[in-house]
């Protein structure tokens, strides 16, 4: 066995995780008995994710992957937010051999899993599933809130509309938004990240009609009405919060959220972000206030439900995003 490949083979399954924008902020080390996972902040997000919680809760979604795929190996993962380098914090994920380890089954799931964007049908979710969904996780300092009732998602759906419409009235939302936005199969693959217009059940069109319509035609008002379709078609929300709003907790919310995916896929319940309450402040607090969350941190909104599945995004490859190559 030559552990560093790997070591390299797991961090495969680090790069299909999800990420905001599809940006994959992330560059990976690899020694001996470690995968270091570092932000890579050239591909962060400055106007949506000013502080950079969706960053790390990005890198978590990563680094649960990789302790997921080890278990596969025979390797007990444990994972430390408390290194930092260049005044930057990163993750460590030591590995160690353990016999005993139990295969993880949501293993089966990280090539599958994925954001489902499309409408969804109107099948409710079977309690027995729900409460799976809100057990996929245990990780001390993140909640998961299930909203599913007819006057729950009453009280949500303004604070979604209200988020998309700050969002989409401010024109430096739009064009961080748009930049990432990939208008060809031939593009997206190229690039390997970005929003491949296809995944996000957007017609095919080139990429300066592309540029065009997204910013002059797609507007709050066409964004709220869309939006109000697809919250009157979804079964259920799942509410994030954590108890303290910083780095550790923010990758330890990956972790959890991507067990949450990878839950959903095994129960084959699409689910999708929406995330505008969370990511506008003002409306962040309000979602607080409505819904007595206290002191809590609201950061991430799912919406889940039943649909078929969309095409899937692209990744970059292994040697883009491996920064050494002992
Ligand atoms: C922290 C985080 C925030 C995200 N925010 C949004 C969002 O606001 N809207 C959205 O449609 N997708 C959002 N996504 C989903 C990503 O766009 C998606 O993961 C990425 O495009 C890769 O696609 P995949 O999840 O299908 O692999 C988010 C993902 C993460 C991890």
């Amino acid at each position: 066995m030559e552990p560093l490949t790997d070591l390299k083979e797991i961090i495969r399954y680090g790069i299909q995780a999800p990420s905001g924008h599809n940006t994959q902020p992330w560059l990976y080390s690899v020694n001996e008995n470690e995968i270091n996972l570092y932000p890579d902040f050239s591909r962060a997000l400055p106007v949506v994710d000013s502080d950079n919680h969706a960053l790390y809760i990005s890198l978590g979604c990563a680094a649960e992957n990789i302790v997921i795929a080890a278990t596969y190996y025979g390797l007990q993962a444990n994972v430390s937010t408390n290194e930092v380098e260049d005044s930057k914090p990163f993750i460590v994920i030591s590995l160690a051999t353990d016999d005993s380890i139990k295969k993880d089954p949501l293993f089966a799931y990280i090539e599958d899993r994925q954001s489902t964007r499309n409408e969804y049908s109107d099948y409710k979710v079977p309690e027995a599933d729900l409460s799976v969904l809100s057990n996929s996780f245990e990780l001390e300092g993140i909640e998961l809130i299930v909203l599913t009732g007819e006057s729950e998602i009453n009280k949500l759906e303004p604070l979604i509309i209200e988020g998309s419409n700050n969002q989409f009235q401010n024109r430096e939302f739009v064009e961080e938004l748009v930049d990432w936005f990939r208008f060809s199969k031939a593009e997206a693959e190229k690039k390997g990240d970005g929003l491949w217009i296809k995944s996000m059940g957007l017609p095919n069109m080139n990429s300066f009609i592309g540029n065009i319509v997204m910013k002059y035609f797609v507007t709050a008002n066409s964004e709220a009405k869309r939006w109000k379709k697809l919250i009157d078609a979804t079964a259920g929300f799942a509410l994030f919060t954590v108890d303290q709003n910083e780095i550790s907790q923010w990758v330890t919310l990956g972790r959890a959220f991507q067990r949450f995916g990878l839950t959903a896929t095994k129960l084959n319940i699409s689910h999708a972000h929406v995330n505008m309450p969370c990511e506008e402040l003002e409306v962040r607090q309000k979602l607080v206030e409505k819904f007595n969350l206290g002191s809590k941190h609201p950061l991430l909104l799912i919406r889940f439900g039943y649909s078929d599945k969309m095409p899937y995004s692209f990744r970059r490859d292994l040697d883009q995003v491996i920064c050494n190559t002992k």
